[in-house]
């Protein structure tokens, strides 16, 4: 099989790439190919350019000098669409689907047209359409009628891959992707990019998770600081030496939390008392509490009700039945939340997080973003100050200055801003929905450090995760939801293992 590979002609090229911003060098001098029927991974710290040679190959943007050639020929692709229409189709990092129109509009955007007779549209020939596609990529259970704002970030993804997937593409790039998805919408992923590799197609699959980059491609290039460092075949996969690469030294010091007890506070500093949330996402009569100096995991399947759990408990979902309670009093908002100093990082970072259009200084900066307005500034003593500079400064947001605007920062820069922000706050208790999604491995051992800090100065964290590996590793409980309820709860000295979890989540 391996000699059969081999032979397969070479569908793409890039040749002595160079891209800067400003005084940013994105890429420096980066000359890959790929060949048909190949998935090859793109892997490396956040804001070393994988984005940029993606979106580059994708008629997206332009390099500043280099050349490429696609099928022996030049390529120069004007847009993303140009780039679509000639089999090259990219699935973008940052969300990319309009809020007030529908899901088949979305999959159709700005090839409505096609159903349109004259004056009259076809609407129900449009969703037929949609739903087939939809089908198509194992998507079912979106309906193409729905309004696309109301939906959550996974099914936006969803309608991001059926509006490429329906142009058939010959070269499909998914830039981190499944970071945004839970294991259901991975498997779809997976299985898109099986299928394009039997078909003799390409795929550049960029991902921060090893494990499933090194399952699901048959060879992956390293990236570091706009540079390639290697390029690794299947059968050169090692783990050790592919992280190497990828941070340039030898990651030193522990990984998740060293101690191995569950140890904190019996006093109760956040709460959830009986809650009943309806709808997709729900919770029922859902109790739990969160102690000084806990670390809570909570984890699930999606729509088990984690994320819901998260904006509940900072008062961004009002419950029907039951409340949340923060040190014994109801929560009344956000506002109220953030003032009784809990902080929220959404998993939802660009639509909730984070002010796109404006500096990195004022979004990390204490007080001084809220869209809540205040109206108070939060004075923080200078050793506090200090320290949470230094915090941030082992986040390594990778900008040009404070000033430069967030909308400019990789998309893993963006996360760290998000979790600066709230740490800037001084935030006693944090509440973190997925807060190491699409950060590299050097720098999420950066954020599992500061947060064993946090907790060994009695900060409580209630972190909801997808990653298994992640609250195992962090956490003194974990609590498993199903359907909307607490279906088991582990403690630390138990050392449950993924399978443990996975029994009740399912
Ligand atoms: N529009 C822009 N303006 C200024 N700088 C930019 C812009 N887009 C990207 N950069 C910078 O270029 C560098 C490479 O960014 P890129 O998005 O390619 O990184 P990445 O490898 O995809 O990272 P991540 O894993 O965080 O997504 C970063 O330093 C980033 O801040
Ligand atoms: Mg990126």
């Amino acid at each position: 099989m391996g000699e059969m590979k081999q032979a397969r002609p070479t569908v793409l090229e890039v040749h002595h790439m160079i891209k800067t911003y400003g005084s940013t060098k994105a890429l420096r001098d980066v000359s890959l190919s790929i060949r048909e029927g190949e998935v090859r991974g793109l892997i490396g710290e956040n804001g070393s350019g994988k984005s940029t040679v993606a979106s580059i190959i994708a008629g997206m943007q332009k390099a500043d000098s280099g050349s490429m050639t696609y099928r022996g020929k030049e390529w120069n692709p004007k847009t993303m669409i140009d780039a679509l229409e000639h089999g090259i189709g990219m699935i973008v990092q940052e969300s990319g689907t309009v809020p007030g129109i529908s899901v088949a509009e979305n999959i159709f955007l700005a090839d409505v047209d096609r159903f349109r007779k004259g004056p009259v549209m076809n609407r129900r020939k449009m969703m037929e359409e949609a739903r087939r596609i939809l089908d198509d990529i194992g998507a079912e259970d979106l309906r193409a009628e729905m309004l696309t704002g109301a939906l959550d970030i996974q099914s936006r993804k969803l309608i991001e891959i059926a509006r490429v997937m329906r142009q058939d593409p010959q070269i499909l790039v998914v830039d981190e992707t499944t970071t945004a998805l839970s294991h259901r919408g991975r498997e779809i992923i997976y299985r898109i990019m099986r299928k394009m590799r039997e078909e003799g197609k390409s795929v550049f699959f960029i991902s921060h998770d090893m494990e499933e980059i090194m399952k699901e491609c048959d060879a992956l290039t390293v990236l570091r600081d706009g540079e390639i460092i290697r390029t690794f075949d299947r059968d050169e996969f090692e783990e050790e030496e592919i992280k190497r690469c990828m941070i340039g030294r030898e990651l030193k010091g522990d990984y998740y939390r060293s101690d191995d007890d569950s140890q904190f506070d019996p006093e109760v500093v956040l709460e959830a008392r009986h809650v009943t949330v309806p709808g997709g996402e729900p919770l029922r009569d859902f109790s739990i509490q969160l102690h000084k100096g806990e670390i809570l995991g909570i984890g699930g399947l999606s729509q088990c009700g984690m994320h819901t759990l998260g904006k509940v408990l900072f008062g961004a979902i009002k419950p029907v039945d039951g409340s949340a309670l923060i040190r014994g009093e109801q929560v009344k908002n956000e506002a109220d939340a953030m003032k009784k100093n809990v902080g929220y990082v959404s998993k939802d970072r660009d639509s909730e997080s984070l002010v796109l259009q404006a500096p990195i200084g004022d979004n990390i900066a204490a007080g001084g973003l809220d869209r809540f307005a205040l109206g108070h500034i939060l004075v923080t003593p200078g050793a506090e100050k200090a320290y949470v500079n230094a915090q941030i400064e082992s986040l390594e947001v990778k900008c040009q200055s404070r000033k430069q605007y967030v909308s400019a920062l990789s998309g893993g820069n963006k996360q760290k801003v998000v979790f600066g922000k709230w740490i800037g706050r001084g935030s006693e208790i944090l509440i973190l929905d997925c807060p190491t999604r699409g950060i590299d491995i050097g720098v999420k051992q950066a954020m599992y450090q500061l947060m064993a800090a946090m907790k060994r100065e009695g900060k409580s964290i209630l972190i909801i995760s997808e990653e298994m590996a992640e609250l195992i590793g962090m956490a003194d409980r974990i609590a498993v939801l199903k359907e909307g309820r607490l279906e088991k709860v582990f403690r630390r000295e138990e050392h449950p293992q993924e399978a443990d979890l996975i029994r009740y989540m399912i």
